[in-house]
């Protein structure tokens, strides 16, 4: 089944003689369950990728479809549930709110979307997180690993049609990174959930069932990895 299908993505950032063309003519889809990793160099367009399917921001010409639907078709409303409910984003630095606890961070989009919490799932994620005694514990009292695990508690809270992370080790050393890898290939196969991550490390690329690489805003190679 097919869970993103995006088709002749644009966007372009500024005008005149600063404007950029970040994203030119994308196309791909991705099924439900597949772990995707997108490779390029800074500048490539990854991040506006990423932020594009998340319907964080406005494509300039093209269409992305997340479950079949037209995700820009929607009005600023529909749009908001669909950010809260189908997707999940991971951040580099974490992006957790300071003032709340691990338990007040992961449920927040659930909270956010006045729903209530799905306790069992919540149980389930902070035991596989590792974060069971960390539950009361601000962002500022932990290390950078488990404020990502956090992060990644947070982004399948909702259980989402997509998670979308943007270099999730970027800040990490390599012991750390490997748990976070780990946690989200995990996720990826006991929730079959669908994963998007931007990565420049070759451990997370190697561990995706695909990689497409962006130069210059386009997609210059899509492939199964051997693993
Ligand atoms: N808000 C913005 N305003 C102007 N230019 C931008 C903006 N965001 C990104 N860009 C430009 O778009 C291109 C792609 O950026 P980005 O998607 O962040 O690349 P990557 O994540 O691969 O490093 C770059 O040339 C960048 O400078
Ligand atoms: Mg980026």
């Amino acid at each position: 089944m097919e869970i993103l299908k995006v088709e002749h993505l644009s966007k372009i950032y500024g005008t005149g003689e600063n404007k950029v063309h970040a994203l030119r003519d994308v196309s791909f889809s991705v099924r439900k369950g597949e772990f995707v990793a997108i490779i390029g160099a800074s500048g490539s367009g990854k991040s506006t990728l990423l932020h594009l399917i998340g319907g964080v921001d406005r494509p300039d010409g093209g269409k992305v479809y997340v479950d079949g639907k037209d995700v820009y078709a929607q009005n600023e409303e529909a749009l908001a549930i669909f950010r809260r409910r189908q997707v999940g984003l991971i951040y580099q630095f974490y992006n957790l709110i300071p003032v709340l606890n691990v338990r007040e961070n992961m449920t927040l989009p659930v909270l956010m979307d006045h729903r209530e919490v799905n306790e069992k799932r919540f149980e389930e994620l902070i035991e596989m997180l590792h974060l069971k005694d960390r539950q009361n514990h601000l962002p500022n009292q932990l290390s950078g690993g488990q404020q990502q695990r956090v992060s990644i508690g947070r982004a399948l809270m909702n259980a989402p049609a997509l998670v979308l992370a943007d270099e999730p080790t970027g800040n990490l050393d390599s012991e750390n990174s490997s748990q976070i890898i780990e946690l989200l290939r995990f996720s990826n196969q006991k929730y079959r959930q669908t994963l998007i991550v931007i990565t420049h490390d070759e451990n997370i690329a190697l561990q995706a069932d695909r990689i497409i690489e962006l130069a210059d805003g386009k997609i210059v190679r899509d492939e199964v990895s051997r693993r």
